[in-house]
């Protein structure tokens, strides 16, 4: 190992093979962070890994941090290679398309596994390391998990589910030196936006659900403009964040007057009612 590559905090990255984690793994990597890259397939760690070049200071780990065994390999293979953890970014997550009345409850059980229990097991793992650095973990929320738009099926459960497991790890682990955010998203752009849903999009919904955020008229964020967000809530300690930040106007009015909050969700989601 070069000199370089045995300095510099750490990030263990969940998801980042692909999508929003593999250009938050990148941008912490061009921050200067060593970097672990988790997933369940070590053909897509890998070819990540490759492309990024800088092989000594990004590391793999296959797992699957849904289960408590997969979040502990996570993280002791992390231990094993750079010996300290400064930031550990959950970003393991999925969203979903369909009415609330279809939502049943084995397919809310497998979002809440993919979106809360990777991010409560990861986190429970790490933070041995991460009272020893003072570090920082980010869950990767969304808009979602602030308000609840239409046609998102089981999502909107889930990444609520999440926003309050992260305010009260915040609360709780504060006194202990280890800062807690959440970053919350509208839809990012991708090469697959607006095809990524449209299985799930049968004749209860209108076709426009398919679209990102479920039709929404938010425009599509930059994935390097999230990641840039995530590694300021580290430096920084941001507690919470939503991107685009005037959207916390809208939360905020949500709050005050559900009425109102109601109207305007409305206004900024599904153009179409669904049909009759
Ligand atoms: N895309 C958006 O517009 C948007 C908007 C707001 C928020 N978000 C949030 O951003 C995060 C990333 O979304 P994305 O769409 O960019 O993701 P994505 O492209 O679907 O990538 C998901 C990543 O997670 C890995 N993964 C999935 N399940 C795993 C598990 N159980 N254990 C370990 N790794 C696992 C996948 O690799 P393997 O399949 O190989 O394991 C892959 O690397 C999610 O939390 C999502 O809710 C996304």
């Amino acid at each position: 190992m070069t000199q370089e590559a045995n300095e510099g905090p750490v990030v263990m990255v969940t998801g980042g093979s692909s999508g929003l984690g593999k250009v938050i793994a990148r941008t912490f990597l061009d921050a200067g962070f060593r970097v672990v890259i988790v997933g369940r397939n070590q053909e897509r760690l890998d070819a990540a890994k490759r492309e990024w070049g800088k092989l000594e200071q990004v590391k793999t780990a296959v797992a699957d941090v849904s289960t408590h065994a997969g979040a502990a390999n996570a993280v002791a293979v992390t231990n094993e290679h750079f010996g300290r953890l400064d930031a550990l970014v959950n970003c393991v997550g999925s969203s979903d398309r369909g009415l609330v009345e279809n939502l049943t409850h084995q397919r809310l059980d497998e979002l809440i596994q993919q979106n809360v229990h990777t991010a409560l097991l990861c986190s429970v793992a790490a933070l041995p390391l991460l009272e020893v650095s003072s570090g920082a973990i980010v869950n990767i929320g969304s808009l979602a998990g602030k308000v609840g738009a239409r046609y998102l099926g089981g999502y909107c459960v889930a990444k609520h589910a999440l926003s309050g497991l992260t305010q009260q790890m915040r609360l709780e682990l504060k006194p202990r030196g280890v800062h807690v955010a959440l970053v919350s998203p509208g839809p990012i752009r991708r090469d697959d936006a607006g095809s990524r849903y449209t299985a799930q999009v049968d004749e209860t919904l209108p076709a426009d659900a398919a679209k990102p955020g479920g039709g929404t008229s938010v425009k599509g964020i930059a994935p390097e403009k999230v990641a840039a967000a995530v590694l300021d809530a580290v430096r920084r300690r941001r507690p919470d964040v939503v991107m685009p930040g005037y959207l916390r106007l809208l939360i905020a009015i949500g709050h005050l007057s559900p009425r109102i909050g109601d109207w305007l969700l409305r206004k900024l989601t599904s153009s179409k009612e669904r049909k009759p």
